[in-house]
């Protein structure tokens, strides 16, 4: 079966393209053919934060709409495939048109469909292309209930399995009552855990090959999700933030 994860947030700012681009390294390393699919039209980021922007010649957009063939939007990252959003919207997309597209990727095993913030027309068309969902929450209450209204519209577009995770936490704040304790996220967003990134600074680094994704404790925490949605049973470490 073909897992199409959807990094959603109903909120901007939280981690999501971060997440997205860390999970499909860490999915790619596991073995997997992965495909990144960036669907925040008009906002599109994953080019940028893959140090690949200057080199984007047609988005998913293009591809759907038959302006070119899928192998001349896709771009090669590393370990897995990318596929840029456009820069502007296009009246001419249809919400459905993205999980067609989708589902004739048969050569990819893993896709991944990093989300734009609020729940309206791309956020629609992100879930419809998923078949399971990884919500990104801060310890914070305001991302918390925007969360939690993601994650109802989520189901109603029919993605049932959602898994919460919990970035840029910092255990000292939250011990100290700045940030939501985990435990009051998962009950409040009635989502079951699947990890919690640390908050890290330097996060990204551009090295030699390109890669701009710092090893550290944030993408060791993706590592153990990846695992995770891999079906891995892999105990909850939650590392203190720098
Ligand atoms: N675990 C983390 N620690 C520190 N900074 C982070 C972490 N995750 C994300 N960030 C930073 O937060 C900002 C927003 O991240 P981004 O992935 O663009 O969010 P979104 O896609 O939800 O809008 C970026 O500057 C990113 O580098
Ligand atoms: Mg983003």
């Amino acid at each position: 079966m073909q897992h199409r994860i959807v990094v959603a947030s109903g909120k901007g700012g939280v981690g999501k393209s971060t997440l997205s681009a860390c999970l499909a390294q860490e999915m790619a390393r596991r073995g997997h053919s992965v495909l990144l699919i960036d669907c925040d039209i008009g906002l599109r980021s994953l080019d940028l934060i893959l140090g690949v922007d200057e080199h984007v010649l047609f988005t998913w957009a293009d591809v759907v709409l038959g302006r070119c063939e899928l192998h001349q939007a896709i771009m090669l990252r590393g370990d897995f495939h990318l596929l840029c959003a456009p820069l502007q919207p296009e009246r001419a997309l249809k919400d459905d048109m993205l999980q067609k597209l989708v589902k004739s990727c048969t050569q990819y095993d893993v896709v991944i469909v990093d989300a734009p913030a609020g729940i309206g027309f791309g956020f629609r068309m992100a879930c419809l292309a998923a078949n399971r969902a990884v919500v990104v929450t801060l310890a914070d209450p305001i991302c918390v209930r925007a969360v939690s209204a993601a994650v109802r519209q989520l189901r109603q577009h029919g993605v049932q399995d959602a898994r919460l995770a919990v970035n840029r936490f910092d255990r000292k704040l939250a011990l100290r009552g700045q940030l939501l304790m985990i435990d009051d996220i998962i009950d409040q967003t009635e989502t079951q855990l699947i990890g919690v990134v640390p908050q890290e600074s330097r996060l990204f680094a551009q090295t030699a090959d390109g890669m701009p994704l710092q090893e550290g404790i944030a993408l060791q925490a993706v590592r153990r999700i990846a695992g995770r949605l891999d079906g891995e049973n892999i105990p909850l470490v939650i590392d203190a933030a720098e």
